[in-house]
C-alpha cells in the first residue's frame, strides 16, 4: 500500500475539515499517481471533494462506520478489517488524518508534497523525518509555483 499527502514545515496537513494548501502542479502529480489504482480515504475527506463525489478513473474505498451510508461510484467499506481484505497492494492512501494514521502501518511507500510554508492547522501527519523506519528513497525539488517552494519527498518504511 502506498500513500500520497501535501504537508506544511510541521506536517499539518488540514484545518477546518479542508487542506491547508492546494498546489496545481501537486494535484496534477496526484492525477498522474493514483490514475488506475483503488485510492482510500475517509467520509469527510470524501465530503471536500467537488459534490462531494468521488475521484473519477480511480476505484474509491470510503472508510464509514455508517451502516446505511453509500457512494454512488464508490465503495464503501465499515472496518479496517474489511478495507485489507479488498485492497489491493497497489493503493493509495489518500486522507484524511485518522485514515493516515490508521494504514500507515500497511504502507511501504510514502509520497510527500512538502511546501515550505507553515499554516495555522488542526490535524497533522506522523512525522516520517523523526521515524528511523521511514528513509527518503527520492527527492525532487525545491521547485517554486506563485511564489510557494515545494519539494516532492518519496519515503519508503523498512520496517
Ligand atoms: N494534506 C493532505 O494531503 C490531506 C489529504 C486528505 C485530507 N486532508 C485533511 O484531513 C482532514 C480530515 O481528516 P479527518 O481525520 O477529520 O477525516 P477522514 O479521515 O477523512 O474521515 C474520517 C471518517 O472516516 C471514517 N473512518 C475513519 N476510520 C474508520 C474506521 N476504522 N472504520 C470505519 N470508518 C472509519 C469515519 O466516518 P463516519 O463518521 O462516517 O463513521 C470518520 O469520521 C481535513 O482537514 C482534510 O482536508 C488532508
Amino acid at each position: 500500500m502506498n500513500l500520497i499527502v501535501i504537508v506544511d514545515q510541521n506536517w499539518g496537513i488540514g484545518k477546518d475539515g479542508d487542506q491547508l494548501v492546494y498546489l496545481k502542479p501537486d494535484l496534477k502529480r496526484f492525477q498522474q499517481l493514483t490514475t488506475g489504482h483503488t485510492i482510500i480515504l475517509g467520509r469527510k475527506t470524501l465530503a471536500t471533494f467537488p459534490g462531494g463525489k468521488p475521484l473519477k478513473l480511480r476505484h474509491n474505498l470510503i472508510l464509514s462506520t455508517q451502516k446505511d451510508f453509500q457512494v454512488d461510484g464508490g465503495e464503501v467499506v465499515h472496518t479496517i478489517e474489511e478495507l485489507l481484505k479488498v485492497a489491493p497492494e497497489d493503493s493509495f492512501v489518500i486522507g484524511g488524518a485518522s485514515v493516515y494514521h490508521q494504514l500507515l502501518p500497511y504502507c511501504h511507500r510514502a509520497y510527500v508534497t512538502k511546501v515550505e510554508k507553515t499554516y495555522p492547522a488542526d490535524c497533522s501527519f506522523h512525522n516520517l523525518d523523526a521515524d528511523p523506519a521511514w528513509q527518503i528513497e527520492e527527492e525532487e525539488g525545491p521547485f517554486c509555483y506563485e511564489g510557494l517552494g515545494y519539494s516532492y519527498v518519496t519515503y519508503r518504511n523498512h520496517k
